[in-house]
């Protein structure tokens, strides 16, 4: 596609230390300046962590669980990422965002130290998602596969080490999900994991109806609950991500909507990669009060 092949499996470029997308680097600027607004709702996420999982029940939400409204336009365009970018291809995500009406869903994966300085001057709510590392690791593994945008991940060994390194897009897993774990409390962060998702999708949906200032019936939270299942969602192409070029996204590499399970891992590490993977995450979780379920 015109404008791609410049960006197409281009190593990561440093952002204030942060490994980046090449093609969402340049003009770095247009984030540092982004205005937030005070109606928006940001989905914060390290990569792999059910970003799209939950921007699909925000919009369903605040479409109080009307399923056609949802329909109305893809995952991307609907909540856009406030650090996309890809000169020549698709406008910029803060272009996208600019010039929707409020109140905006705004995804981003940007660590903590690089949201824009208007962040920190509008308390507008945000919702952060965390996944525990080794399936977040697996697959971020086949994203890098089927994103071109990404550079080409090598073989599963060692990406296992560049994972434990921070040598992927937004650098390492602990300090992400560390920091807005610190902020939580400042900030009123509504923090989630993937692993209570899974294992009780509708309790979690009422905790982000609750902090949205919702209220719907149960029979609406079961309809939510069942538009975003993983099977849904798979076929929704509003939400597979197929509408977009197979020249960015190949899925039949490995499909966007992959697995959607707690514990895959267990079938990519070894046992010798887990125990490697196990010290690495304690290194990473010691004094904090944060801890991940592995399987549910
Ligand atoms: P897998 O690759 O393990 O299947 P993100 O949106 O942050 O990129 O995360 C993508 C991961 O979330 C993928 O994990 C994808 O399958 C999973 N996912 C997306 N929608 C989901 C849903 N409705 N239920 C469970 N998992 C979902």
């Amino acid at each position: 596609m015109e404008g791609l092949d410049e960006w197409r499996r281009k190593d990561w470029v440093t952002v204030r230390g942060v490994p980046m997308v090449c093609a969402f680097s340049p003009n770095w600027e247009r984030i540092d300046e982004f205005q937030v607004r005070e109606d928006d709702l940001v989905v914060a996420t390290y990569p792999k962590s059910g970003t799209t999982w939950i921007s699909e029940i925000v919009d369903v939400i605040l479409a109080d669980g009307d399923t056609e409204k949802s329909q109305r336009d893809a995952i991307h365009n609907k909540v856009p990422m406030l650090e996309f970018c890809a000169p020549g291809y698709a406008p910029p995500g803060t272009q996208q965002l600019e010039d929707l009406p409020s109140p905006r869903v705004i995804k981003t994966h940007l660590t903590v130290s690089l949201l824009p300085k208007s962040f920190w001057e509008k308390s507008c709510k945000v919702i952060y998602v965390a996944r525990n590392p080794k399936d977040v690791a697996v697959s971020y593994y086949h994203f890098d596969l089927m994103n071109k945008l990404h550079p080409e991940p090598g073989p599963w060994e060692g990406y296992i080490e560049k994972f434990i390194r921070g040598a992927v897009a937004y650098g390492p897993w602990g300090a992400h999900v560390r920091d807005w774990w610190d902020l939580r409390n400042q900030l009123g962060i509504l923090y989630l994991f993937y692993e209570d998702m899974i294992e009780d999708p509708k309790r979690e949906i009422r905790k982000v109806v609750k902090f949205l200032g919702k209220d719907l019936t149960e029979d609406v939270l079961e309809k939510i609950v069942r538009h975003t299942s993983f099977q849904a969602m798979k076929q929704n192409p509003m939400t597979n991500y197929t509408t977009l070029s197979s020249t960015v996204m190949d899925h039949s590499v490995s499909p966007f909507m992959r697995k959607g399970i707690s514990g895959d891992w267990k079938n990519h590490f070894t046992e010798s990669q887990s125990r490697r993977f196990d010290e690495y995450y304690q290194r990473e979780m010691a004094g904090s009060e944060l801890s991940f379920r592995f399987q549910v």
